[in-house]
């Protein structure tokens, strides 16, 4: 794979699935824009493709503000000159309770980072792909996208609307050659997931064993890695699909 003079812009850059995203479109030849709401983690991601030999640059932007994420792609465009691919990653998964207990703080939280901020950054990444002649989106879903999970209601309904939007935005762009796809990981290794099980949300062990057929905890690579094949060349004729990246999760 070679991506050298194409442009990517990944969201969530700083840690975790985004972080891994952007160092391998990085690895690969593409110029990132490293896209993240915390400084400290967006630039330690962009340290890391530097020192690996690869060109980013660093955004500072909330997805959940529209001129926050305008300024992040006009910001691209201007520093790289066109964008190719997207991947719509930030996402934030509060400790919320249940349908009852959930606050509507929380609620409005959830979806205004999950669901507003990725079509946000579909608003303005299609405007700039069509200016490229074409492109490809990956938008971040969950297995929460396709099952209930107790005590996530808002989490759990954010994902789910997200495969909803992913299939309309790629039946309006396909005749424009702007593919969008979902890519939903399991139980992957962030620092989000361990977060969750330090605040005693879950054994990371137990809730492997318990629902992962391969038996393990997912790798930020194995996401990164069907995302930027997702936006490749490769996948040319994807568009519209929900990938599942999870070890068997969803279909145990
Ligand atoms: N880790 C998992 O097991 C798992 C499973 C399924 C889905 N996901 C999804 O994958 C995505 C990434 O998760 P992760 O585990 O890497 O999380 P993470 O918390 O490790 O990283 C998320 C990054 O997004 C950034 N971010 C959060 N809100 C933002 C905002 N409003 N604007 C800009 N940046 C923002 C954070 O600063 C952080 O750097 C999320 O959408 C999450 O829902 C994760």
């Amino acid at each position: 794979m070679d991506w050298s003079g194409r442009v990517a812009l990944v969201t969530g850059a700083g840690s975790g699935i985004g972080r891994a995203t952007a160092e391998g479109f990085a690895q690969v030849g593409a110029r990132v824009a490293v896209v993240d709401r915390d400084e400290d983690a967006g630039r330690a991601t962009l340290e890391a493709i530097g020192a690996a030999g690869g060109e980013a640059i660093y955004i500072a932007a909330d997805v959940a503000d529209e001129q926050s994420v305008a300024a992040a792609v006009a910001e691209t465009v201007r520093r790289f000159g066109r964008l190719d691919a997207a991947h719509n990653n930030a996402g934030i998964s509060p400790d919320t309770g249940t349908t009852v207990d959930c606050t509507r703080v929380l609620w409005d939280q959830i979806f205004a980072v999950n669901v507003t901020g990725v079509w946000l950054c579909m608003k303005y990444e299609i405007e700039a792909m069509r200016a490229s002649g074409g492109g490809a989106i990956v938008n971040t879903g969950s297995v929460s996208s396709l099952r209930a999970a107790p005590q996530l209601p808002a989490y759990v309904a954010s994902k789910h609307a997200l495969i909803g939007l992913t299939k309309v935005t790629a039946l309006e762009y396909a005749a424009e050659n702007i593919r969008v796809n979902i890519v939903c990981p399991g139980v992957i290794e962030t620092p989000m997931l361990m977060k969750k099980a330090a605040e005693g949300f879950f054994s990371v062990d137990d809730y492997v064993q318990s629902s992962v057929p391969m038996a393990r905890a997912g790798q930020p690579e194995e996401i990164a890695s069907a995302v930027i094949w997702a936006c490749s060349d490769s996948a040319s004729y994807l568009t519209g699909a929900t990938l599942s990246v999870d070890g068997g999760m969803v279909i145990a």
